[in-house]
């Protein structure tokens, strides 16, 4: 029955006169009719079945996707878990980029670059809490070293957050003393006496809070890692700037900030 409709339809085609190569279509439709008489249409969907459940649901995600390309629908809510085999695949590729997967928005040089100038602001910031920890000197000099310490350590582990953060995303982290002034944020200021000294840190985290906020703001939903790390930091050098602050305030005896 079904041969014969298709045979009916076949003729009727071949009658059909219009633009083109009327000996290659005659072709075609002789091709055609010779297959619907003599090819074994089930042993060909046979082998043109999916081999698994693997590729079963591959076919099925390929007409899914085929029906809302047509349609113009939009995916389903769980589009992504219907991709799942998609993802395990992308997965398996390009090893070599580790944490780094093909959905990283935004440039991930932008990013190494933005988080090495960050690096450098740190490393600054270092050297100058442990320099101001060893030379405060005064009567009440005792507990704003040990601030000063506290701090220098905090913003050691900054440096590691950042560093290991580079190397996640592929990059090396710019260590290098040469041209480390320049690539930073924050000044090296060793202060003539204990107020300027916290004077110097206060305005240093000050810097460093301003530099952050930007980066977290760049970061948003390209890089949420990055972005939540960054906002870590931040957190902290708020914290820093509160306590250099109250020390300022403690030893200038005056307010800093109008409340
Ligand atoms: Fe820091
Ligand atoms: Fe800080």
């Amino acid at each position: 029955m079904a041969k014969a409709k298709a045979k009916k339809k076949v003729s009727r085609a071949s009658r059909i006169q219009g633009e083109g190569d009327y000996d290659a279509t005659r072709r075609y439709l002789r091709d055609v009719e010779k297959f619907v008489h003599t090819a074994d249409i089930e042993a060909a969907a046979r082998a043109a079945a999916p081999r698994n459940a693997r590729e079963a649901r591959e076919l099925k995600q390929a007409e899914a996707a085929g029906r809302r390309h047509a349609t113009g629908a939009k995916p389903a809510k769980n589009w992504f878990l219907r991709d799942l085999e998609s993802i395990r695949r992308k997965a398996r590729e390009h090893l070599s980029e580790g944490a780094l997967t093909q959905n990283y928005k935004g440039s991930v040089e932008k990013a190494i670059g933005l988080l090495n100038h960050a690096v450098a602001t740190e490393i600054v910031c270092v050297l100058r809490y442990k320099f101001h920890a060893v030379a405060a000197t005064g009567l009440s000099s005792e507990g704003v070293r040990e601030e000063f310490a506290q701090h220098a350590k905090e913003e050691e582990a900054h440096l590691d957050l950042l560093c290991e953060r580079i190397n996640q995303l592929g990059g090396k982290p710019q260590m290098n003393p040469e041209g480390l002034l320049a690539r930073a944020s924050s000044q090296y200021v060793e202060g003539e006496n204990l107020v300027d000294m916290i004077r110097e840190n206060l305005i240093a985290e000050r810097i460093a809070i301003e530099s952050y906020r930007d980066m977290v703001r760049y970061f948003g939903d390209n890089d949420p890692t990055t972005r939540v790390m960054l906002e870590g930091i931040l957190a902290q050098e708020e914290e820093h700037a509160n306590d250099m602050h109250d020390l300022l305030v403690a030893h200038e005896g005056r307010p800093m900030l109008a409340r």
